[in-house]
């Protein structure tokens, strides 16, 4: 279906965009991505000598051309020059370009797909392929994740908070046979709201200024009940619960549960802590990681950081951390855990397209007994960026998407929220008119295609 970018059709919103001026994307595209590219050139920059030991003079002619590219692309961004085409051949290269044609088709051919005037979703995503791109045309250096120094400053500076939680999860694994299903219950919800504001310490919204967690996860719990604005936690059990029952009378199907992870750092041990506590427990026996295959987004996920942070866990000088950091080898070796990435992820689609644009990867979640979508680029995408009213059901918002019972876990930072009570909105603008991008708010929001949505 043909639609101008800006226009409801068939009860569909337009797309978030930086065309309307002082919005929360028109602010994001005008400076803080200006600032993320700032920062990459500076880091690349700063790493000229390492590039120098490694490669010698190719290394810094790479440096050279690199930061030429990076400087060209932010003087497009800030002068609202039109989307180019992608010039490198990697697997997802011809992808791009033919979702900029079918940008263009959308948008009309009176004016180019262009930084300010086209969704947002799509050039915030662009940004991050064509930082790949200029690092990628650029070899000795094509490799090189610019965004990894910052990931890992954010894993070391929340080290309190992850040995906390390493203590919390040692306490639970070693009563495990005695708990009753109810405290079983308990430590399962708390664990999942961990993860959810685990979803605070992402780079991309403070434009990699440090956001690590500093305080204790457990303790700030209850304080934090509050602003869980939908919490769909109680259905995200019973999906565990029954996909048990159907795996023990079929004696065949292990229940699996893949997280679409978001952020490195204290983010990702998080959603370590809950996938280890999904295993321990039996509500699970498989669990499925999907990460970036690129660098994303400042803080995501790649294979590289995701085998960083477990051989970290393991080498840490605390007695629970490292103990967790071997059982998470041990799972990985198993199979129990396994990591996947799909160059989908790295895509400006939504979600709803995934079925026809990415078939294997739509087959592949079909698999999951639950899918957890991990933060707020993942809300976005699941909902298509889109201005929905607020007392939407999520599961109109999903528009079709569903290829297994799935659970959004993530902290507000773009003004997409949907599901809300008629007046929640309301009420939360009037108290807090930031509330839907400073971070400060999460939801735990499900959707089955088998249940009855609250729609
Ligand atoms: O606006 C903040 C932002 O850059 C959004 O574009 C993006 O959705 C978010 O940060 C990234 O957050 P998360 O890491 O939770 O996906
Ligand atoms: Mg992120």
């Amino acid at each position: 279906m043909m639609m101008a970018a800006d226009q409801t059709v068939h009860g569909v919103p337009a797309s978030l965009s930086a065309k309307v001026v002082g919005s929360y994307a028109y602010l994001t595209v005008r400076d803080r991505l200006p600032t993320i590219l700032t920062k990459v050139i500076d880091t690349i920059h700063r790493n000229k000598n390492k590039f120098f030991e490694e490669y010698g003079e190719v290394g810094i002619q790479a440096e050279k051309q690199t930061i030429s590219l990076l400087s060209k692309m932010r003087n497009e961004l800030q002068t609202d020059k039109p989307v180019l085409a992608l010039t490198d051949s990697l697997q997802d290269t011809e992808c791009w370009n033919q979702y900029l044609q079918r940008q263009q088709k959308q948008q009309g051919d009176q004016e180019s797909v262009s930084w300010f005037k086209s969704p947002w979703l799509y050039v915030e995503c662009y940004m991050y392929r064509r930082v790949h791109e200029a690092l990628w045309l650029n070899p000795p250096i094509s490799d090189y994740d610019v965004f990894n120094e910052g990931k890992t400053q954010s894993f070391f500076e929340s080290q309190q908070a992850v040995m906390t939680l390493c203590t919390y999860l040692e306490g639970v694994n070693k009563n495990m046979e005695e708990l009753s299903k109810n405290q079983l219950l308990e430590h399962f919800n708390k664990l999942l709201q961990v993860s959810l504001w685990g979803n605070k310490c992402d780079l991309s919204i403070s434009a990699g200024r440090d956001n690590s967690q500093k305080t204790s996860p457990i303790d700030s719990l209850n304080s934090l009940q509050p602003f869980i604005l939908v919490n769909d936690s109680n259905m995200v059990w019973s999906t565990l619960i029954s996909s048990q029952r159907q795996g023990q009378s079929e004696k065949t199907t292990a229940v699996r549960v893949d997280i679409v992870l978001d952020n490195a750092g204290f983010e990702l041990v998080t959603d370590l802590v809950l996938a280890d506590f999904l295993i321990s427990s039996g509500l699970a026996h498989e669990v499925y990681f999907h990460g970036k295959s690129i660098p994303w987004f400042v803080s995501d996920v790649t294979a590289n950081d995701f085998q960083w942070t477990i051989r970290q866990t393991m080498a840490a000088n605390h007695k629970w951390m490292s103990k967790n950091g071997v059982q998470w080898k041990s799972h990985l070796k198993a199979g129990v855990w396994s990591y996947h990435d799909h160059p989908f992820w790295t895509q400006p689609n939504e979600f709803c397209d995934m079925a026809d644009d990415a078939p294997d990867l739509y087959a592949t979640l079909q698999g999951a007994d639950l899918v957890l979508f991990k933060g707020d680029l993942n809300y976005r995408k699941l909902t298509g960026d889109r201005d929905w009213d607020h007392t939407v059901g999520f599961g109109t918002a999903l528009r079709g998407f569903g290829p297994a019972p799935l659970c959004s876990l993530r902290t507000l930072k773009a003004n997409v929220q949907v599901g809300l009570q008629p007046g929640q909105g309301e009420k939360l603008t009037s108290q807090d008119p930031d509330w839907m991008t400073s971070g400060k708010y999460g939801v735990i929001q499900f959707y089955s295609s088998n249940s009855e949505q609250k729609d």
